[in-house]
């Protein structure tokens, strides 16, 4: 069953591994994708995978850490496509080491890449979808955000991060109509992950597709009663 025709979804994160799978799983299922991305990342390359979408996508600079450039982006998007139904808010990133080598610089960055990032644009939508009464907000947090392990100290403090924002917003507007979770994947199958762990099993990680179809689905109109959860996406692990 698909209820995505014709809803509009800002995807951040979009240039990425994942962001590809989960930008073509909105498109193939009939919506418009805003995606906000910054100079030099992997846009033309989008652009061109996608350009069978036509004006159902739709690609601008915008900056994830400032308010100001996120808030134009939202309401450039409201003008172009009427109305904002979904936030699959991707982007973040990842950096491994154990604390006595981690400064305080490094653990600034992890929060500004995964916690910040999510921040700005859910600030950013969340007007549009309060005046409509209606909205899905998927965030990607990990696994390491349920438990810290050795040398993921500063990965886990900003993915808990994203957790806790995602249960304090989900609680803030259970009664106006929009939803927000949160999905933490183990490791995510990509060519990157398998260059750098030549000897796992990648059969085992979560695939972007399995990935995509889960935070699809917390994506539609269908997920009504799903808000608050953090759901583990762990693949085979
Ligand atoms: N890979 C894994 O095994 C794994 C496991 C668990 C969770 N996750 C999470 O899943 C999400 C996607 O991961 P991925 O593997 O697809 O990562 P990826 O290929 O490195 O893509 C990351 C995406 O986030 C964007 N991004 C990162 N920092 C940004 C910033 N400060 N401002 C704007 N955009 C920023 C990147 O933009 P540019 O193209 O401009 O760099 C890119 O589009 C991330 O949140 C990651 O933490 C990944």
């Amino acid at each position: 069953m698909n209820d995505l025709g014709g809803q509009v979804v800002v995807i951040t994160g979009a240039t990425g591994h994942l962001g590809h799978a989960v930008v073509a799983a909105f498109l193939e299922g009939g919506a418009h994708v805003a995606a906000p991305h910054r100079d030099g990342s992997g846009v033309e390359e989008i652009r061109q995978a996608f350009a069978g979408a036509g004006e159902r996508l739709w690609l601008e600079a915008a900056d994830l850490g400032d308010e100001t450039s996120m808030a134009r982006f939202a309401e450039s998007v409201v003008r172009r496509f009427g109305r904002i139904d979904a936030l699959a808010a991707l982007a973040g990133g990842f950096a491994a080491g154990p604390v006595a080598d981690t400064n305080v610089e490094a653990i600034r960055a992890l929060f500004e890449q995964n916690v910040v990032t999510a921040y700005t644009t859910i600030r950013a939508v969340l007007p549009h979808m309060r005046a409509r009464a209606y909205g899905r907000i998927v965030c990607v947090a990990a696994r390491p955000a349920l438990h810290g392990a050795k040398n993921t100290a500063g990965y886990a403090i900003a993915k808990a991060g994203v957790v806790r924002l995602m249960e304090s917003l989900a609680d803030e507007v259970k009664d106006e109509g929009i939803t927000v979770n949160a999905v933490l994947p183990s490791t995510i199958d990509h060519p990157v992950n398998r260059a750098n762990m030549p000897k796992a099993d990648p059969k085992k990680w979560v695939s972007p597709g399995e990935l995509a179809a889960v935070i699809l689905f917390l994506s539609s109109p269908r997920a009504s009663g799903v808000t608050g959860a953090a759901i583990p996406v762990f693949g085979r692990v």
